[in-house]
Formats: structure tokens, sequence, C-alpha cells
């Protein structure tokens, strides 16, 4: 006689996920304080209260217990470089130095297969370490490290997007692309786009170092492969903002110059946007164009503050960035430590639950991905997260006493990080679990 196989597994814990957000709809949380998730398969089969689902699970199937703990939807960084993660931390007064001085002699190093291929594996562990499933994701200009990321993500069966970075100007020789550079890109989506769960983001670096023909022909690839990714920097640092206005004067703003190329659209992810004006911002709206909100890179450079106010007056699509290695903590809960402190920096409020919106399902709206990842709807990919309120002595004393759900996320925000990961899943294995 054979016994029927389950490939069900099922999570007790307090649960957290969104189905809108929190800042324009007062019924987008879903919140359950003894829940239970159901995995089928690796994706979600169900999502809600322990007592209503628990009669639901085939025989047999013993729910992991995770009471005490919390459990979200796994964080969704919209803005890093992994070639930069040896040069966290580098001092440098400002962006343009800091690139000249670190970036561009630490990416040079990525023409080297097992070095690229070393620091994707170091890279994916931390990223998991900190409880982020899914990262949007620069690699230098070299094909090889686009392979090297993505053999490494592949190998792991984890959702990531990446891309080679463009750039044919105003660089170091032993960083200029060569013409054809497009071309390599265009080989590397038929490589990857949509290989298991890896995607492509074409990306040219930044409008300082594209030339016009370079724009254009970029401008061209992303047409031509429309459901693939766009990612790029814009309007991050003053000297950078005149420089693209000295280079580009016929436009009307920074922004203006990617839109101009055709560089705008759905699944386009626009780094930083601190001095974007108004105009700037409809224009994100009106061609479904997002912005990566990067709050420690943008305290530690000195580039500016982010003005979510405004960019919410425009309804403009926001996810969050850590930005590494200008960014200075791999940590989501980190970066939400920041931006909370950004945005009350400029006379702006931000709730604990809409960084953690904007974490999760923010982000995968942002990237066009809601269904797939983000929340906990029946049938997106199982990624999630086991947050220990308990972790150090300092939040395990905090969330002793508590007189709301925002208090304990705040809390969590506030004073978490790595530590804070219990454990880490991935299309419904566990992939990282803390040391005890
Ligand atoms: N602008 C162009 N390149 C970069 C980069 O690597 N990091 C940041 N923060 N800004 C950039
Ligand atoms: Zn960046």
């Amino acid at each position: 006689m054979s016994i029927a196989q389950t490939n069900v597994q099922a999570y007790r814990a307090s649960l957290l996920h969104f189905h809108g957000d929190p800042a324009f709809d007062s019924e987008a949380r879903a919140w359950h304080e003894d829940g239970l998730l159901v995995v089928e398969d690796g994706r979600i089969k169900a999502a809600g209260d322990y007592a209503a689902l628990i009669g639901s699970l085939p025989p047999g199937v013993v729910p992991h217990d995770y009471r005490g703990q919390l459990i979200t939807p796994g964080f969704i960084d919209t803005h890093l470089h992994y070639p930069q993660t040896d040069m966290v931390a580098s001092p440098s007064p400002g962006l343009l130095p800091w690139l000249e001085t670190y970036t561009f002699p630490t990416e040079r190093r990525f023409e080297d297969p097992a070095h690229a291929r070393a620091t994707a594996e170091f890279f994916l562990d931390e990223l998991l370490r900190c409880g982020t499933t899914t990262a949007v994701v620069y690699c230098t200009v070299h094909p090889q490290s686009v392979d090297a990321f993505f053999d490494a993500s592949e190998a792991r069966n984890l959702r990531m997007v990446a891309g080679k970075v463009l750039m044919d100007r105003h660089c170091p020789d032993f960083l200029r692309d060569l013409e054809g550079s497009v071309g390599t890109s265009a080989d590397l989506i038929e490589k990857w786009h949509k290989r298991g769960r890896q995607l492509y983001a074409i990306t040219p670096r930044f409008a300082p170092t594209s030339t016009d023909a370079q724009l254009r022909a970029t401008a061209e690839l992303a047409q031509a492969y429309p459901d693939t990714f766009i990612q790029t920097h814009v309007s991050e640092n003053k000297d950078e903002c005149k420089w693209v206005g000295e280079l580009h004067p016929q436009a009307r703003s920074y922004l203006d110059v990617y839109e101009r190329f055709g560089l705008m659209r759905p699944r386009a992810l626009f780094g930083h946007c601190i001095w974007l004006d108004d105009e700037d911002f409809a224009r994100m709206t009106a061609t479904g164009s997002a912005a990566a909100v990067c709050p420690t890179s943008n305290l530690f450079l000195g580039s500016g503050l982010f003005d979510f106010d405004k960019a919410d007056s425009a309804r403009t699509q926001l996810s969050l960035g850590t930005d590494v290695g200008a960014g200075t903590s791999f940590s989501m809960l980190q970066t939400m430590n920041e931006a909370y402190k950004v945005a009350r920096l400029k006379g702006s409020y931000l709730p604990a639950e809409r960084m953690f919106y904007l974490a999760t399902l923010g982000a995968a709206r942002a990237m066009g991905l809601e269904g797939t990842i983000g929340n906990f709807q029946p049938g997106a990919e199982a990624d999630f997260v086991v947050l220990d309120p308990t972790c150090t002595p300092l939040l395990a004393r905090r969330t002793r006493q508590l007189d709301s759900l925002e208090e304990l996320l705040f809390a969590l925000a506030l004073l978490g990080d790595d530590r804070t990961i219990r454990a880490t899943y991935s299309a419904g294995m566990q992939v990282h679990a803390r040391a005890a």
C-alpha cells in the first residue's frame, strides 16, 4: 500500500501582510495574531487565523510552531550593487569622488569570474540573513559578472532581478563598454530572463556615463523586451544634477533625459529621486515608473532627503532600497529605521506599517510582480521571513509592553537588524536559520 505524499507545510505564528497601500486604504492590512500560513509545493495555499485553518490541513501535517514570532512576506530590496559588497562603508565626501576613488576600482575586479562568483555567494548569504528574498541588483559592465550572479541565485532557486551595467563614457577605460554592449545585454536577456525565477534588468548606470547612442540603443532594447526591468540612478546628488544639466541642456530636468530617450515605462525603477520636482513625480506616475528610495545611502553620502509627501501627492509608486555599497546596511529593517528619520527631517511621517508595506507588497507592485511575491495571497510564491521580537535584550524588553501592532512594528524597524531574522524561506524552503 502506498502512502499518499503531501507537499504541504504549515507555520503557526502572528501573520502580517498587505492587500493594498495603508497610506491610501484603511483595509490594506491583513493581521492574524494567532495565525497559520499554509504552503503547498512552494506556493501559498492559505494565510489566516489558526483556529479557522487548522482543520483544513491534510492528515499528518503538523504546523511548525513559531508562536511568539511574526511572519511577514520576504523583504524586497529594489536597489543595490552586489559588486560593491567589499567596499561598503568607504569614506568619501559625496557621490562623485566616491565613484572615482572606490567604486570603479572595486568593480574592475569583476572581470574575474571566480571573484564574481565568490562575491555573489557572500552577497546572497547576507541578503538571506537579513530576510531579503528578492533584490534588484546591479552587476558590473562585465557580462561574466551577470552570469556569476544568476548562476549563484539559480542554484538557490531565489527570485532575483539583475543586469549588466551599461556605461560608455565618463568612466575609466577599463570599465568602458565597447560598441555592441547593448547586443551583449540582449544575449543576457535571452539567456537569463524568466529562466527559473531569474529576471533581467536593463541597467544603464546613470545618464552621465552613457552616450546618446548608448541611451538610444538601450531604449530600443527595453522596447523589444517590454517585460524586462530597467534600472538606473536619477537625481541623487546636487553636483550630479548640475552635471546632467550641462550634458543635456535641452532636457527639462534630469528625469526628462530618460523620458526623452524612452526609458520611462512600467518596470522602470529609478534609484534615489531626491531632487525631483512636482512635474517629475507626475511623469513617474503617468509612465508607470517607480522610485527606489535609498535612505542609508542618501544619509551616508550626504545626497539629500527623499520627499515622501511630494511623492505621495503624485501617487508615485514607491519602494525601498539599501543601495549597498553606498548604503550602509543589507538590512531592510535598518533601511526602514533611516527612512523614518529621513521622513521626519522632511516634515513627513512614515508609520511603521507603511514601511513594512513598502518593503513587501509596495515593492512587488513597483516591480509589476503583485501576485507572484510581496504578500500571502493564494498562489503567490512562498517567500517569507520569521521575525523574532525578543532577539536582543532591548527589543525583548521594549516589546514586552506594547499598546498596538504599530508599536511592535515600529520597535522592530527601529531596533531590529539581521539578528531579528529567525529564519528566511524561499519558495517554501528554509534558506536561512539564525544560529541558536
Ligand atoms: N550613481 C551612478 N553610479 C552609482 C553607484 O554605483 N552608486 C550610487 N549610489 N550612485 C550612483
Ligand atoms: Zn545605486
